[in-house]
């Protein structure tokens, strides 16, 4: 199979599933027949059943008018009701004619067979199936690609990370269909950019006037914080001083860096008349080379450091454009001090939380501009410090969760197999179980006690950061603060007070909730439906075990946290309910709020639906 072909049946796996977990279709029970009744009755047609009991075939008139039919085989799944047969095709009939389909043109059935529901939104449809597009080409090509995973050990901790940012970007958001499309990259730009393909980049430099720049917490005195200080090494904060020097500007301008593409294709389109006045200049200094992490637009330093990028760049990914507003890095500093708090209010936390500090950005802010504008959003910059010390230490290994559930194309390699190799571990069932068990262990232990204090991370596995030392899972290091969730009321009983975050007057925040249960959400979401339940689909493919078994033993985990933190008897009355008991399960709605979107602004655009229970999924 060539790549384009693995990439078409990749991202079609994502979407059949998504639109069904979605209920796209509708809230009716689909109607399925059993595949020998299926067969029976279409004695001609391609293959499509595999054979197993528990299969099922869907036989869906999508245009009654024109007796057109599309096929698909389904199997009962953990995390949703019904999934695609992994590796069926979907078939397409009219008449005896059939045909395969590819993602785009499944899709176009679809919207065609559901036309009146989307009304007068062909903006948004022509939108979804333009992403589709991109997210199988750009898929086909980072499959294409072999990461280098070999001698993972013998790597220092920074090029250890710098690999595992790489493995990670691989799948991009796990089960998101348009995950991989960053809509705006061109083939060679994709190439250059995208961390899997391991290319060095190199920053530009843009001279902003200083009483234009609003600065964070961590940025006290411009004249000694600013970024060519944490970000360069020391010869080259001369050369690109001395440009500013040659260019009469060393008074009054600092230089920021800008993201190449953002310097050749946004700047001059949004902030071209502060570019006329001077207000921002361009530099020709460009000597720093950095690296893409799995997020795209943050970065590796450029020589030995702790100090990491992060950069606007307005791509889109996820349905959202990746610009870095001011007002995301004021609310991520707010919450960076409760990160700090939480950790002085609960010993365990003090030991296993680590945090970036992401204090230190300098954002363009004219005097004219209110927190809310799209143009200075656009020319931004954050150092991100991690912590020195585990970066340093040797028995220290830093890796973004999403490179545990990212199969590497082609290979079955896996940081397990590393994993017990230092632990001696012989490579069966069991070891892997083990350690799985203590990787859930951890994550859920600093995530639980946080949730008992009233806050809860975006700990999807891009965001969270695994922190593996001499064999352990040590503990969770949490970076991109500007989406820590939290329940005020349990804030102040344990000695916290409200951040008193910015946000847009009559605009839906994320941010705060009204009830334990909706902060909740973003547990049993992000980091079981999306960050842990990737590791257990991942680790069951490369080690051939049962996913069940891998669930079973999520649960146990589950179970024991829950006596074992000090919840009160409410709190824990509420969690054993909602993630043991309740039969639904809350759920991401991903598609159908970016077709209603159609591209507009704002972050990734989602809403909130029901699947199954996976651990009821277990017991049935
Ligand atoms: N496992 C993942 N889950 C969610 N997003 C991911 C994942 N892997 C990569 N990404 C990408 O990371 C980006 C989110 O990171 P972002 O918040 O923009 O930057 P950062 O995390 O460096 O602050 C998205 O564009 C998304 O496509
Ligand atoms: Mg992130």
């Amino acid at each position: 199979m060539n790549f384009t072909s693995m990439a078409a049946e990749q991202v079609m796996q994502d979407l059949i599933d998504c639109l069904l977990a979605e209920h796209f279709f509708g809230p009716e029970p689909l109607p399925l027949l059993a595949a020998g009744q299926w067969r029976q009755a279409h004695p001609e047609a391609p293959a499509l059943e595999g054979g197993e009991a528990y299969e099922r075939i869907w036989d869906w008139c999508c245009d009654a008018q024109e007796q057109r039919f599309i096929s698909i085989a389904l199997r009962p799944g953990i995390t949703q009701q019904w999934e695609k047969v992994p590796g069926s095709p979907v078939l397409a009939r009219q008449e005896q004619r059939w045909s395969a389909l590819g993602p785009v043109d499944f899709m176009k059935r679809v919207f065609t067979g559901m036309g009146p529901r989307f009304g007068d939104n062909d903006k948004g449809l022509t939108l979804f199936l333009e992403v589709l597009h991109i997210s199988v080409w750009q898929t086909a090509l980072s499959l294409e690609h072999r990461v280098d995973d070999q001698n993972l050990m013998a790597q220092d901790g920074a090029t250890f990370l710098r690999t595992m940012e790489q493995w990670a970007s691989l799948r991009d958001r796990p089960y998101h269909p348009l995950a991989k499309a960053k809509q705006g990259l061109l083939q060679a730009e994709y190439q250059q950019y995208q961390a899997e393909f391991a290319q060095p980049v190199a920053l530009n430099w843009v001279a902003v006037r200083k009483d234009l720049l609003q600065g964070g917490e961590g940025v006290t005195d411009l004249a000694q914080v600013y970024p060519a200080r944490y970000l360069l090494p020391e010869a080259l904060q001369e050369r690109l001083a001395a440009e500013l020097r040659e260019r009469g500007i060393d008074a009054s301008h600092v230089a920021l860096p800008v993201h190449p593409w953002q310097f050749e294709h946004v700047l001059p389109a949004q902030l071209g008349a502060a570019f006329a006045r001077g207000d921002c200049q361009r530099l020709d200094f460009s000597e720093a080379t950095v690296f893409a992490t799995s997020s795209l637009r943050s970065m590796t330093p450029c020589f030995p450091s702790a100090d990491y990028l992060k950069l606007p760049m307005a791509i889109y990914s996820l349905g959202a454009s990746r610009y870095l507003p001011a007002v995301k890095m004021i609310n991520g500093g707010l919450s960076e001090a409760l990160l700090h708090q939480v950790r002085r209010l609960d010993p365990v936390l003090e030991q296993t939380l680590h945090l970036c500090d992401e204090s230190k950005w300098w954002a363009f802010m004219p005097p004219e501009a209110t927190l809310f504008d799209e143009a200075p959003r656009h020319l931004s910059a954050m150092v991100r410090g991690y912590p020195q010390a585990l970066l340093d230490d040797p028995d220290c290994r830093l890796l973004p969760m999403a490179a545990l559930g990212t199969p590497l194309p082609g290979s079955n390699r896996h940081f397990f197999d590393e994993w017990m190799a230092y632990r001696q571990l012989p490579v069966t069932a069991d070891s892997v179980l083990t350690l799985f068990g203590e990787l859930c262990q951890r994550f859920f232990d600093v995530n639980l006690r946080m949730f008992r204090l009233g806050m809860l991370g975006e700990v999807h596995g891009q965001n969270a950061v695994l922190v593996w030392k001499a064999g352990q899972a040590q503990g969770l290091l949490l970076r991109d603060h500007d989406s820590l969730r939290i329940f005020v009321p349990w804030l102040t009983r344990n000695g916290m007070a409200d951040p008193q975050y910015r946000i847009k007057k009559g605009h839906a925040n994320t941010l705060y909730h009204q009830r334990p249960e909706d902060l909740l959400f973003w547990l049993q979401t992000l980091a079981i439906q999306v960050n842990v339940r990737a590791i257990i689909d991942t680790l069951a493919q490369v080690y051939a075990l049962p996913a069940t078994r891998l669930w079973g033993s999520l649960r146990e985990v589950l179970e024991g946290l829950l006596q074992s933190i000090e919840f009160d008897a409410e709190a824990r009355a509420m969690i054993q309910h909602q993630l043991f008991e309740a039969p639904r399960w809350p759920q991401k709605l991903l598609l159908t709020p970016m077709i209603e979107r159609a591209g507009g602004p704002g972050s990734m655009p989602f809403g909130k639906g029901e699947v199954v229970n996976p651990f009821q999924r277990l017991q049935a």
